[in-house]
Formats: C-alpha cells, structure tokens, sequence
C-alpha cells in the first residue's frame, strides 16, 4: 500500500517503516498515526514477517506530536474524540518491534519509540520530553513508560524541566539497548531485526508478552504467567525443531508455527 506520511519496506522476514515528513521533522499529525497504524496492521497481519523495525531520519526520529494540528483543539472535543486512542495501539502490536532513534526523538517521538520492545539510538539521538514548554505534559504514555526505563528521578526531571538526554547518557540509563554510529544506526538495527525474525515467531512473541507482564503484574503472577506459556509452545513445531536440531547438531528449520 502507498503511503503519504511513511514508507513501507519489506527486508526479508523484516518489516521496515520509515516515519517520513520532512518538513516538520516527522512530527506525528493524525494523518501519520493513522498511516502507520495501517502499516502495522499488514506486518502483523503479515506471517511473512517476524519483526519490525520503526526509523525516522538521520535530523529526528520525531519531533513530537503536531504542534500546529494540536494548537487548535478545545475540550472537550478532544476528550470527546479520545485525541491520541490511535496512537495507544501502536504500542499493543504482539511482534516484536525496535525503534532506530537518530536525531530528534522529542515528546510524542520519545513516547513513540518507548512504545518499541526496544531503541538502538544513533550517536546523535536527543531524547527529551519538552511538552511542560509548552505548557502541557507527555500524552502518549511518556510520564509512565519513561519512568518504567528511566526511574523516577530522572524521569521526573526530564518531564519537569524538558531538557533532552544524548545517546550517551540515553545508554548508560537504560533506555536505549545499543548506540551506532548514526550512519551504521539502521544497518545494525536490520541485523538485530533479521536475528530476532528467523527466530520461531511464537517463542519471540511469547517471549515479548512474557517480559512485558512485568510492568502489570507481581513477580509471582509474572512467574506463573511465564510457566504457562513456556507450557504451551511445547505444543508448537518450532519447540519440536529447536529441540531436535540442537540434539541433531543442525541449523533449526523454524515453521514459525
Ligand atoms: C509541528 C514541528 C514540530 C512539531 C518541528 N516542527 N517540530 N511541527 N510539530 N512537534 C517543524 C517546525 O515548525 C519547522 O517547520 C520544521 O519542523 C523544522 O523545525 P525547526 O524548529 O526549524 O528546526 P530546528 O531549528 O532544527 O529545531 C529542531 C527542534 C524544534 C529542536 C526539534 O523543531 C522543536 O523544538 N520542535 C518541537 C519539539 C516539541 O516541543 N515536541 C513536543 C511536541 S508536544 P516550518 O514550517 O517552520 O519550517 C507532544 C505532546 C504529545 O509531543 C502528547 C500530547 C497529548
């Protein structure tokens, strides 16, 4: 499908989108949330595909939300509306996804790629959450999930006073799994992207759902949670393969099924 705000690209078992407006430095307007929302729905439709990797461009990854298509609405139409429910479903997708960070990852474009199972920042990512200069605060999901990367204290302090956050300090705090050279950034992340895809999409999926009941439950829950589907995928052919091609000492042919 042809889109206007991103480009799609199927690279082998992963599936490639490249947030892309320029101009306004990939600001998320409801046009783009909407176009990748469309997108995601292919990949994950898609069993040709076990991974997905989310980029912006070498200048941001994303500048945020659209100030300009924001500045206009008025409560309470925009609790009417649900202003930014789209947006909660990028962060539900089941496959796994990594965010390729370079430049601006500002606001909604922080909480964008947080939205990610995990970010790959490029030496000049800038990570920030400046919405308090504007005299409102993160609203898709920033103040929670930045906190659940970050701690409170830093959290709290990006949230309050706006200032951004380099790759450097981003990797040292946890938030970003790996930092590139940024013109080394997208090439690593399709590397990790193809590693993860030719794994059995149920275990990487499972295993997704799995550590993602951290944030929602205790560690005993969280525990059971996880020996039950560990249950489970002996139910599929993969476990089968896996298991076998190791005692075989071959390569595991996954059906990912
Ligand atoms: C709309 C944006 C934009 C944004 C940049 N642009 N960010 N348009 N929404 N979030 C546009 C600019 O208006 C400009 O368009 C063009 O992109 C280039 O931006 P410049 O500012 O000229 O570039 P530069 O000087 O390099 O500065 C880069 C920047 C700055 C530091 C990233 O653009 C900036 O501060 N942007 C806003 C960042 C921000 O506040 N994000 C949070 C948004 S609120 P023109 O037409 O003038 O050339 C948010 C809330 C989410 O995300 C949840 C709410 C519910």
């Amino acid at each position: 499908m042809a889109y206007d705000t991103i480009v799609t690209e199927v690279k082998g078992r992963v599936g490639l989108i490249t947030l892309n407006r320029p101009k306004a430095l990939n600001a998320l307007n409801s046009q783009l949330i909407e176009e990748l929302n469309l997108a995601l729905d292919e990949y994950e439709r898609n069993p040709d595909i076990g991974c997905i990797v989310l980029a912006g461009s070498e200048k941001a990854f994303a500048a945020g939300a659209d100030i300009k298509e924001m500045s206009v609405l008025e409560y309470p139409q925009i609790y009417l509306d649900d202003f930014f429910a789209q947006a909660d479903r990028i962060g539900q997708r089941r496959k796994p996804m990594i965010a390729a960070v370079a430049g601006f990852a500002l606001g909604g474009g922080c909480e964008l790629a947080l939205m990610c199972d995990f970010i790959y920042a490029g030496d000049n990512a800038r990570f920030g959450q400046p919405e308090i200069n504007l005299g409102v605060l993160p609203g898709i999901g920033g103040t929670q999930r930045l906190t659940r990367a970050l701690g409170k204290a830093k959290a709290m302090e990006m949230c309050l006073t706006g200032r951004q956050m380099d790759a450097k300090e981003a990797e040292t705090a946890g938030l970003v799994a790996q930092v590139f050279p940024v013109d080394q950034l997208l090439e690593e992340t399709l590397k990790a992207a193809t590693t993860i895809a030719e794994k059995s999409l149920p275990s990487t999926m499972m295993t997704k759902e799995a550590v993602n009941r951290v944030f929602e439950t205790s560690l005993a829950e969280g525990v059971r949670f996880e020996r039950r589907i560990f249950h489970a995928i002996f139910a599929t052919h993969d476990q089968k393969e896996g298991m076998n091609a190791f005692v075989e000492k071959r390569k595991p042919d996954f059906k990912h099924q």
